[in-house]
């Protein structure tokens, strides 16, 4: 026998050999599209944090999501930001709220061509920033739980297609699938930010959506990064409690939770790749340091090798544009 009797490189040897090989597919068919719009804005704002995120007015909503469209790119992640923030965040479950506005304008002109989803959370409508609501000092879990629920059913009836729990309270899917049932919304599903974590990877994002806690930190509702049984229990509760899609969030630290999450369940999964892994990657590529579309597109694809079906990614238009010139 002639040694290596192996080669792999074999399969290597061409560009079309390789394409016959490949194991992970990459499409904007695989993006979720955040969008964030701002209630009485009058023209686009960069997010300083986040190149090439801008905070839109109303106004500019059915434009951006016909480009999101148009790239290919079957879902939006909507996150509002109110005007009025006061102690129980009512801007979040007000029908006419920013985000309620911006759900029916899209459903109105784009119906069932795009899955509209949209965050359910309280941190960028509350005056102290935190995602539940405070009594005394402490997050009351359950009093939550029940302004969750309205913020769901309000984005229901303004159209919304799916609703993504971000809170991390302690039965927020059940009290919301409840809710929604009982008002007649049982084809509206839920994303649920599963095992979303206590991660640094999200201060970016709390500069686009004006959204920092005023005081303490999350660390009495979000996952510890050091604990990935407790993030499958998370997974499981959520499934218990009828979820439709789980995610896992942050994704680039997170990976080896995507691939569990995968090989356990057989639910769909979804990774959020956050603002602090988009800014690393900009940054980094701003200096010159790394080329931004090929260190992109390694990132994720290797979100997908794990075990991710879908991504929300800041980089959803840019990626599906380099994925259509390939
Ligand atoms: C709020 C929310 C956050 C993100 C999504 N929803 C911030 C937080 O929990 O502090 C972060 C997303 C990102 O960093 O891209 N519930």
């Amino acid at each position: 026998m002639s040694f290596p009797a192996r080669r792999l490189r074999r399969l290597r040897v061409s560009e079309k050999m390789r394409e016959l090989v490949q194991q992970t597919t990459l499409s904007p068919k695989d993006f979720i599209c955040p969008v964030f719009v701002q209630e009485d804005l009058k023209t686009r704002v960069k997010v300083e944090s986040m190149s090439e995120i801008e905070r839109l007015p109303l106004d500019d909503v059915t434009d951006e999501v016909g480009t999101i469209s148009d790239l290919g790119i079957p879902a939006i992640m909507l996150f509002g930001i109110p005007t009025q923030k006061d102690e129980v965040g009512s801007s979040a479950f007000d029908d006419n709220g920013i985000v309620q506005k911006a759900i029916s304008q899209i459903k109105q002109n784009f119906g069932d061509k795009m899955v509209i989803m949209a965050d359910v959370c309280l941190c960028q409508f509350t005056s102290t920033g935190h995602c539940g609501i405070i009594h005394g000092n402490k997050i009351d879990n359950d009093t939550s739980l029940d302004t969750l629920a309205k913020i769901a059913v309000s984005q229901a009836k303004t159209g919304v297609d799916t609703v993504s729990p971000s809170a991390m309270m302690d039965g927020q899917v059940a009290a919301i699938r409840n809710a929604l049932d009982d008002k007649g919304f049982t084809d509206v599903s839920i994303m649920s930010h599963s095992a979303k974590h206590r991660s640094n990877f999200y201060a970016p994002f709390r500069d686009a959506a004006e959204c920092a806690p005023k005081f303490g930190d999350r660390k009495t509702y979000q996952v510890p990064y050091t604990n990935a049984r407790e993030a499958m229990m998370e997974v499981e509760t959520d499934i218990n409690e009828g979820v439709d899609i789980v995610m896992i969030k942050p994704a680039l630290s997170y990976l080896d939770l995507i691939a569990e999450t995968r090989r356990r369940f057989n639910i769909p999964v979804a990774a959020y790749s956050v603002s602090g892994e988009y800014a690393l990657v900009k940054g980094a590529s701003q200096l010159g340091y790394v080329n931004e579309k090929d260190i992109t597109e390694e990132i994720l694809y290797s979100i997908k090798r794990a075990g991710a079906d879908m991504i929300v990614t800041y980089f959803a238009k840019s990626a599906s544009r380099f994925l259509q010139e390939s």
